[in-house]
């Protein structure tokens, strides 16, 4: 017989979630969390909800908890997501960005993809920011030796792309950098003939685009996160955040940004009301959200 679930064990275990991860578990999805609940006892094989909890709250229960958490992500993920917001950073943003690093002598550009699941959104804006560098420096040419042949990324330009997520697996895969073609669908024929090698029946990321992205756990609950960013993108994460966790977290973001950086969200979400921190830019449907700085 299944083991009965009470009202208070569910409020304890949604609360530690809460606690640990910022997910929010509404009416609307409290039967989610409760069929994952029901998987994992039964993996632990015990006999009730609240040994779960006392086990979750353990020492030992460390790993119990990673993999609870992990079984709590929607993973739900694309190449080329939200097509109209990437054209407003590729376009208009990233010039922006390069124009006023390249006034600073810092040829060094952080991206963070904040909650990247299996990694479709950091080698996205790996290609577009490849691309987008050598429209640049084609305009914008540095007086220095041209290496042949051209290096992805012209010297002496950086870039770093951080991709972050609370789920060990999603990092895993988006390490290893296959994919099949069912999740190559946005990706255009120019993309996978550049950016990409058939290796069986599956698209691996060619290494030089590899390169420019480092995969690693972040909890976005916690205080220290990445700092220094030129831009980050948390899209489609905080939808799963109540209220006062979302302010919390856009209010980090602000500090986890260089002055005037940018900050994108998914399509369903938005700041406004929720902070004075960022300014919207709005532009051919693309939408997006520059730091600006707070008057006393
Ligand atoms: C729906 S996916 C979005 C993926 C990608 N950003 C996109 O828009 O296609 C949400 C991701 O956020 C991650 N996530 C949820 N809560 C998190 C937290 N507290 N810290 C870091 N990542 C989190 C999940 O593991 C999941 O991979």
């Amino acid at each position: 017989m299944a083991v009965q679930l009470t009202e208070a064990e569910l409020k304890l275990l949604q609360n530690l979630v809460y606690q640990e991860c910022g997910m929010h578990f509404d009416e609307r999805r409290a039967h989610f969390l409760q069929d994952r609940l029901h998987r994992r006892l039964r993996e632990c094989k015990l006999d009730s909800f609240y040994s779960y909890y006392r086990l979750l709250i353990s020492r030992e229960g460390k790993q119990e908890l990673a993999l609870l958490l992990e079984n709590l992500t929607v993973n739900e993920t694309s190449f080329f997501r939200n097509k109209a917001q990437l054209d407003l950073f590729h376009r208009y943003i990233l010039d922006d960005l390069l124009h006023r690093k390249q006034t600073h002598r810092d040829y060094c550009l952080r991206l963070w993809s904040a909650g990247c699941s299996t990694g479709q959104e950091p080698y996205t804006l790996a290609m577009l920011v490849a691309d987008g560098l050598a429209y640049y420096y084609l305009r914008n040419p540095l007086p220095l030796e041209v290496s042949s042949p051209k290096p992805l990324i012209p010297h002496p330009w950086k870039v770093e792309i951080l991709a972050s997520d609370i789920s060990y697996s999603v990092l895993r895969a988006g390490q290893e950098g296959t994919y099949s073609e069912n999740q190559m669908t946005s990706v255009d024929y120019s993309y996978r003939l550049r950016y990409f090698d058939k290796v069986g029946d599956r698209y691996a990321v060619k290494p030089a685009l590899k390169q420019l992205v480092h995969f690693d756990f972040h909890n976005l609950k916690t205080e220290y996160l990445p700092q220094r960013n030129d831009a980050i993108f948390c899209r489609n994460v905080m939808m799963y955040f109540d209220v006062p966790e979302q302010k919390r977290l856009i209010e980090k973001f602000a500090r986890c940004l260089t002055p005037d950086g940018y900050l994108f969200v998914g399509h369903a979400e938005s700041l406004l009301g929720l902070t004075q921190s960022f300014a919207m830019v709005h532009r051919n449907s693309g939408t997006a959200y520059q730091k600006v700085e707070v008057k006393a």
